[in-house]
């Protein structure tokens, strides 16, 4: 069945109508901050947040999130909350308040220095902090709190949580409330035991995610990573015909459900008339006239391999040197998690890899490498995939990386070309890339070039084939699949 807007709110409004829906993740949709002393709302880099909206936006709700700009408090309307979007409301956002302490140790430290690291095999090492520890668990009762202040009524509620900040609450939310659907989708890699077992509370981690009914990974490899952990580490039945884990006589299901964009608005963004001014100006202000252009699109995060891409070009420019002043790469880079060494010192990194590449191959006004850290929203982001001959995602590791899939749906024009890591979940989809792995910089390299040399024809049909693939697997399959598999959960009582 091919899924819309549409179709998921029909099924929303027959299957779950009585039922009120909150989702709940660390970093919210909109996000307020302070321009030329008014209070702009802007949309922050994370490719989860842009995906669950189209979600939100169509079912409603309520999402409770941490606000994190620095104008949320003035711009809450009805106490800690306000309906989003603005241009046209749907949802209800409940902003929740951090601490400084509470963001450092929670965000930054636990959730971001020893899961996210613990998780991405990225060769980083995890920290592991014990004060961090206890503020994460005061955190996520926190993030409880809030959350059962907002249920109406436990039996017709679903909770929907994301990703790893949030280990524990669903069974905090169970045990409050053992009447909730509590549900999460995991949005990072789950490693293999082997990893995982070095988390000094792994344990508790686990019982933590087994309050969920439903627990969902991008990849069934994930899934079976999860399986392992647990049936190592807890007292716990896995069912693996079932794809359940049964803890103290509650299941909790584990399936694959890898994540989607909401194809349609990509392609209406990269169809815009403003989207072609926009590329006519970044031509203009970035001297681009008639040079092939690839591109990176990545929060700056050490997952990403941005270092190892810039290795690539230089070598691309060395080995290639008749696309000297012929090619320009351009890289968008929001800055991430400055508060953290290992990001800070990624970010000096790429400085210097930066200023070598372009002291050394740089002429006149052309630049090998054009590096952009600046916040720009989605529609700019789309002309920059407008503007793009191919795009370079070369993550070490990543759950799903959706710009992959934005790329492929802003191509409307039919051509440019993918190269993609295979360490990616959206390898698995998304086979008409041109595979790179990230740790052979020279393979980088060659595929850049083999990528510029290839028939227009060749490129056109890898493409089609995966724009055909996202418009069906898009995001509101992905929602639908998810809240189908609630609808089937066996009823507690
Ligand atoms: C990843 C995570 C998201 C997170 C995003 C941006 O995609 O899975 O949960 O929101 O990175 O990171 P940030 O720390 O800025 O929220």
């Amino acid at each position: 069945m091919f899924w819309d807007k549409d179709n998921l709110k029909r099924l929303i409004e027959e299957r779950l109508s009585d039922f009120q829906i909150i989702l709940v993740s660390n970093r919210e949709p909109y996000m307020h901050i302070y321009k030329g002393g008014e209070v702009e709302t802007i949309i922050p880099a994370s490719g989860m947040a842009i995906a669950l909206d189209s979600l939100m936006q169509t079912c409603g709700g309520t999402w409770v999130a941490a606000g994190s700009g620095e104008a949320d408090r003035e711009a809450c309307t009805d106490g800690d909350s306000l309906i989003v979007p603005p241009q046209a409301p749907r949802y209800k956002l409940r902003r929740l308040w951090l601490t400084r302490q509470e963001e450092n140790d929670y965000y930054y430290g636990f959730s971001n220095e020893a899961l996210w690291p613990l998780c991405h095999v990225a060769y980083t090492r995890p920290r592991f902090d014990s004060g961090q520890w206890e503020t994460y668990k005061s955190v996520n009762r926190k993030f409880a709190e809030v959350v059962l202040s907002e249920v109406a009524d436990p039996r017709r509620t679903i909770v929907f949580i994301q990703d790893y900040h949030f280990a524990l609450l669903p069974r905090m939310l169970k045990e409050a409330e053992p009447n909730l659907v509590v549900s999460q989708f995991w949005h990072i890699p789950w490693p293999n035991y082997e990893i995982f077992r070095i988390c000094p509370w792994g344990p508790e981690i686990l019982d933590g995610l087994l309050g969920n009914d439903l627990l969902g990974f991008h990849l069934q490899y994930h899934c079976n990573n999860f399986f392992d952990t647990v049936d190592r580490t807890l007292e716990a039945r896995v069912d693996l015909e079932r794809f359940s884990i049964f803890r103290q006589e509650r299941e909790t299901r584990v399936r694959p459900f890898p994540i989607s964009i909401d194809f349609d608005r990509f392609e209406a963004w990269a169809r815009a008339p403003q989207t072609q001014r926009r590329l006519q100006e970044l031509r203009h202000s970035l001297s681009l006239g008639g040079l092939k252009v690839g591109l990176g699109v990545d929060r700056l995060d050490y997952t990403k391999g941005i270092p190892e891409r810039l290795e690539a070009l230089d070598i691309f420019f060395r080995k290639y040197p008749r696309y000297q002043q012929r090619f320009t790469f351009i890289q968008l880079g929001p800055q991430s998690r400055l508060h953290i060494p290992s990001y800070r010192q990624l970010n000096a990194l790429v400085d210097s890899l930066l200023e070598e590449i372009n002291s050394q191959y740089g002429q006149g006004r052309w630049k090998p490498v054009i590096m952009l850290k600046g916040h720009y929203s989605q529609e700019e982001v789309v002309a920059f995939y407008q503007l793009a001959d191919l795009i370079v995602i070369n993550s070490l590791h990543d759950g799903m990386n959706l710009v992959a899939k934005e790329y492929v749906a802003s191509r409307v024009q039919g051509e440019g070309a993918l190269l993609l890591s295979p360490f990616t979940g959206a390898a698995r989809e998304l086979t008409g890339a041109y595979t790179v792995n990230p740790y052979n910089p020279e393979e980088i390299a060659d595929t850049i070039f083999l990528a510029l040399e290839n028939e227009a024809e060749q490129k056109a049909s890898r493409l089609a084939a995966m724009r055909a693939w996202v418009q069906e697997h898009n995001i509101f399959q992905w929602s639908a699949h998810f809240l189908q598999a609630l609808i089937h959960l066996p009823k507690e009582d």
